[in-house]
């Protein structure tokens, strides 16, 4: 088990760019800010997507330009090709994150691309930002399943991330989009990446559609994953992968690896605070178990 663990958080762009209605930017930015003072020093922000493809992301500009930012916190964002990394760079974005899937027909439904496409317009992102200084993070979606294509297999995951590796990318997060894996799935996968990629510069990114998040997060501590992937209150899903249910809830997270005694610098009161925050706001209850604990007995 790794003594320390990197969180991620991405209630603000995975957590809302599914949301049905229209969600404010200044609530973005407030949502942003509290998540910052809970202790999370790597935000994703935003997406500089197409806002034909997520009209939710469409205020990208005006929330990386707007948010307040403190000291030590990463500001992050996706860019799907370099007129996305342009503007995100022109936005102040520290780091940005290229996303690819392991299934053709995700990858085409998803961007608009086979993944042999994908794969050059990052090539150019990546060249891009190394020239301008910035981080790059990879994603492969479908690591355990496609919505289009069913099982996938962990070589097909392990290529494409081994491809994202070589292009220059500091850290690949592999997403299980539709939330199907379970831990002896996601430890075979872990497997064949492992193989290709150092762990050290693997993240999980796991979807909860079928309860099996914290169970899947778990097996990959145990083959030494250290940074995980996740949204405040549970938010989330992706446009693209109906049906999917939200990101693994930070506040769940949280508490399993405050009780493995995992340091993330991270206080769960105020990251509950911040996951009431915009469940108020978005007028919607937290999907996450134990903010709802928290709420109802006030210990812990
Ligand atoms: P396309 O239609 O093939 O793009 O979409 P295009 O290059 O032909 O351009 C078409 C139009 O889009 C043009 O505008 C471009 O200017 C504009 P028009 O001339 O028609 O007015 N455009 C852009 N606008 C803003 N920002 C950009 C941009 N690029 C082109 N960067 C594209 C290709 C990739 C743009 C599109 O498919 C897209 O935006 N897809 C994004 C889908 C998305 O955001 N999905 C959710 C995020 S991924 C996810 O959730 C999974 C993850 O969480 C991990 C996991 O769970 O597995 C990361
Ligand atoms: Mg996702």
């Amino acid at each position: 088990m790794p003594a320390r663990v990197k969180l991620v958080e991405m209630g603000a762009r995975d957590g809302l760019q599914n949301e049905p209605g229209n969600v404010a930017t200044q609530t973005k930015l407030d949502l942003i800010a509290r998540l910052a003072q809970a202790g999370l020093r790597h935000i994703e922000a935003t997406a500089f997507v197409s806002p034909k493809w997520v009209p939710q992301m469409a205020d990208h500009d005006a929330v990386m330009r707007g948010v307040p930012r403190r000291a030590g916190v990463v500001y992050s964002a996706l860019t799907p090709n370099l007129k996305g990394f342009e503007a995100a760079l022109a936005a102040g974005a520290d780091e940005v994150a290229v996303f690819g899937a392991a299934s053709e027909t995700f990858s085409q439904k998803n961007i608009n691309c086979s993944i042999a496409e994908s794969l050059q317009r990052f090539e150019a992102v990546t060249r891009a930002a190394r020239e301008a200084g910035i981080p790059v993070r990879g994603y492969v979606s479908c690591v355990l399943g496609c919505p289009y294509e069913g099982a996938i297999a962990p070589q097909a995951v392990a290529d494409v991330a081994a491809a994202l590796l070589d292009q220059g990318c500091f850290e690949i997060s592999l997403g299980d989009t539709i939330g199907v894996g379970t831990p002896g799935k996601t430890h075979a996968m872990l497997e064949a990446v492992m193989a290709r990629v150092p762990v050290a510069q693997l993240a999980g990114h796991y979807h909860d559609t079928f309860g099996q998040a914290l169970a899947n997060v778990y097996a990959s501590l145990e083959l030494g994953v250290a940074t995980f992937d996740s949204s405040v209150a549970g938010l989330g899903g992706c446009p693209y992968a109906p049906g999917a249910a939200g990101n693994v809830a930070s506040e769940d997270l949280l508490y399993l690896l405050d009780g493995l005694g995992i340091e993330t610098g991270v206080d769960l009161h105020k990251l509950a605070q911040a996951g009431d925050f915009i469940c108020q706001a978005l007028g919607r209850t937290t999907r996450s178990k134990v903010a709802q604990a928290l709420a109802g007995r006030a210990v812990a």
